[in-house]
This record gives structure tokens, C-alpha cells and sequence, in this order.
């Protein structure tokens, strides 16, 4: 066993159970990450040392699957995540102007948390909605033909709310 290295001893038992559970299926990896990332709330370097030796596997391939996909991160996500998509349709339709007034609002960078732990903005890759170019998300709910306008009201509305609909 790897050194807990910080990590509750708690979370590490169900991680170990997570990992046996998988093991025995085939492409047991993005399954353990996605219950570690429930589990720790994000999927940190010494998280993935461990699933890097109960796999067999490189903890560079595990970083770089952890990297990869948006739904991992490598520090706990604020209780709200804001996802601006970035793929073509919506660039080309102003996503990043989105994106800036995000990080104007949030005093935050892309990539970042609130240091309240309420918000984490992040750019996405497209998630399929380029009818409705540009899109964000707060969490689950797409936000379609945004604009610097509606970034800001939704996300007024959000923090007056503390839910968005
Ligand atoms: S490019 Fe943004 S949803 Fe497809």
C-alpha cells in the first residue's frame, strides 16, 4: 500500500473497494477515476499514484486521462462548476468573449475556483449543442446564444438563487 499522504483514511478504504470492485471488469480505469473524483472530490497526484499500482498502470497515462477529460479535476471543484464551450461553432460566435466576462465577474481565471469554493470556471471542448452557439453551463443546464449580456444575468440570477433554471 502507498503512504495515505493526507488523504482520510475513510476515503482511501472506499477507493481500494472502488478499485477491487473494477478490476475484475474490463477497462476498469475510467471507472475508478470517475468514483475517485466522487470520493475526493477531484482526482489529485497521490490519488492517482494509488490507482496507478493497483492497475498496473502509469501514473502518466492516468494523469494524462485525468487532464483529458473535464469531468476530472486535480483540485476540488467549487459547489457550482461554469463550463464555457469552446469548440468552433461557439468560438466563431463569441465564446470567448463569454469566457472573459466570466473571469470578469468571477475575478477568476479559466481553470480556477472562487476562493469561497462556489464557483469553478472552466473551458470545455463542444458538448454537441452548436445549434444553440454559444453555450455555457452552469453544472447540468446548458445556457444557449449566449452573450456577455446573459453571462452576466445568468449568473447574477445564479448567485441571488443559488440555483439556475
Ligand atoms: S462547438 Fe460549442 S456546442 Fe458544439
Amino acid at each position: 500500500m502507498i503512504p495515505n499522504q493526507g488523504l482520510s483514511d475513510t476515503h482511501v478504504s472506499l477507493l481500494y473497494r472502488a478499485i477491487s470492485e473494477h478490476k475484475e471488469k474490463p477497462g476498469p480505469l475510467m471507472p475508478t477515476l470517475q468514483d475517485a473524483q466522487k470520493i475526493f472530490g477531484c482526482v489529485p497526484l497521490n490519488v492517482q499514484k494509488i490507482i496507478a499500482k493497483e492497475l498496473n498502470e502509469s501514473v502518466a497515462k492516468i494523469n494524462g486521462v485525468v487532464t483529458f477529460y473535464s469531468q476530472f479535476s486535480l483540485t476540488p471543484k467549487g459547489k457550482n462548476t461554469i463550463s464555457v464551450c469552446l469548440g468552433t461553432a461557439c468560438y466563431v460566435k463569441g465564446a470567448q468573449g463569454v469566457l472573459d466576462a466570466f473571469e470578469d465577474e468571477l475575478g477568476i481565471k479559466n481553470g480556477e475556483t472562487t476562493k469561497d469554493g462556489e464557483y469553478t470556471l472552466e473551458a470545455t471542448r463542444c458538448i454537441g449543442a452548436c445549434g444553440l452557439a454559444p453555450v455555457f453551463c452552469v453544472n447540468d443546464t446548458v445556457c444557449g446564444r449566449a452573450n456577455v449580456q446573459k453571462a452576466k444575468s445568468t449568473l447574477r440570477y445564479v448567485k441571488e438563487h443559488d440555483v439556475v433554471e
